[in-house]
């Protein structure tokens, strides 16, 4: 032992790349996730701590884009590896990867004494790497939808506007999930791998979990240089052309970007809406007749106020329904009050709790002014019935 050889993994470009991944899918997955979840508190803090939902929603565009340029720049240098340096494609999914997954399965239910033998990317690796190519691809073209959803109904029915949302946030969940769960397990819990911060692992790690790559390093054949020459003339023709599909893919994202102003608003731009403005008391256009003509005021209970009384309490003060205990529809249980005492104090008005709170002006049913004025009279006068 004590072989502290160490082994070029994720040389500096690559994990530049996937530091730009990180980066951007952790600040969609927050900013995403406060929206799709705009009512939990804890999501109510991070918006407002961001300056509100408008900022929030521009934030997670501006990465969206790092995350799409990345993707146009990914494509680009697994294209120049495939094409120009002819490297063997070593993350290619196969039959091989589906027998190493169960044979880890029996290895860990401990119905296998021996773990699978994997070259440069385990089963689980690839898995990982494609699950992510076929999620971003999922959410952008669910994100695009909802960036442009005319030019989407234009194309597609309606309805894939808000099945896209569906699916934009549902795989968003599946996503930070499989991170949180399986990618932080099997990177960071089951054993630290360091290669994206070193670019490198041990002998030990690579026997452990890529003894095949290792045998490969070790005879020589792991990576077979490129014929310089043929590289060459392959590079030739591929860059340009690299550069012109990647330009139109660029030019793409910026008018997929811009073009239209019209993307979908997840969480309902806040307004101020008066919950509840106190009436002052007014006259309210009344339908009953106005108590003010001289010849029809109300001049006792019984001629007038028992009426008057019965329009604007009677729905809240009645027999049947008598809120705060009181029952406005009679003379004796109008004297007799509510839960606080009497209502009205016969030959004082200013003491009387029926004027009192209607002078307030807030009460869910008002006498107007003039009214208010008349029954003070009456209860001043001495109340008659
Ligand atoms: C829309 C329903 C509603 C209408 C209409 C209404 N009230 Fe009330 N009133 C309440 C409720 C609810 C309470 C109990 C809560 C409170 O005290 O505010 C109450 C309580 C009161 C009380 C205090 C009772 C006590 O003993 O605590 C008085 C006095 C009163 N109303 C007078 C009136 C008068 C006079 C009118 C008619 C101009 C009126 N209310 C119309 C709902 C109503």
């Amino acid at each position: 032992m004590g072989n502290d050889r160490r082994y070029l993994r994720f040389p500096v470009p690559e994990r530049v790349e996937h530091w730009i991944v990180v980066l951007s899918f952790v600040v969609l997955a927050i900013t995403g996730l406060v929206q799709k979840y705009a009512l939990v508190t804890i999501s109510q803090g991070i918006i407002s701590f961001l300056g509100g939902v408008e900022n929030v929603r521009a934030i997670h565009r501006l990465a969206s884009v790092v995350l799409m340029v990345e993707a146009v720049y990914h494509v680009g240098v697994v294209l120049y590896k495939l094409l120009v340096l002819r490297v063997r494609p070593t993350a290619i999914p196969g039959i091989t990867d589906l027998r190493n997954a169960l044979r880890s399965l029996a290895y860990n239910l401990g119905f296998s004494k021996e773990r699978p033998q994997q070259g440069r990317y385990t089963f689980d690796e690839k898995a990982e790497y494609w699950f992510m190519i076929w999620g971003t691809l999922i959410m952008g073209v669910t994100g695009f939808m909802m960036w442009n959803p005319i030019a989407t109904a234009r194309l597609l029915p309606g309805e894939f506007i808000p099945a896209s949302k569906a699916a934009h946030g549902g795989e968003a969940l599946l996503a930070v999930l499989s991170i949180i769960v399986w990618h932080l397990y099997h990177v960071h819990l089951r054993g630290f791998n360091m290669s994206m911060f070193t670019g490198r692992l041990s002998e030990e790690e690579m026997i452990h979990d890529h003894p095949l790559e290792l045998a490969d390093l070790k005879a020589g054949v792991a990576h077979r240089e490129p014929d310089p020459v043929a590289a060459t003339r392959r590079r030739r023709i591929f860059l340009p052309l690299y550069l012109l599909a990647g330009a139109t893919m660029l030019f793409g994202i910026y008018y997929f970007t811009t073009f239209e102003q019209t993307a979908i608003t997840t969480v309902p731009p806040p307004e101020d809406v008066v919950v509840y403005s106190p009436l002052t008391p007014t006259p309210i256009p009344s339908p009953i007749p106005s108590p003010t003509t001289p010849a029809e005021a109300p001049q006792s209970w019984s001629e007038g106020f028992a009426d008057l009384f019965a329009q604007r309490c009677g729905t809240c003060h009645s027999s049947t329904a008598a809120f705060g205990g009181l029952d406005l529809s009679s003379y004796a249980s109008m004297l007799a009050g509510g839960d606080s005492g009497p209502a009205i104090i016969p030959g004082d008005s200013a003491s009387s709790l029926l004027i009192t709170r209607q002078a307030t002006g807030d009460h869910p049913g008002q006498f107007s002014g003039e009214e208010l004025a008349l029954i003070s009279q009456w209860i001043d006068g001495g109340t008659p019935e």
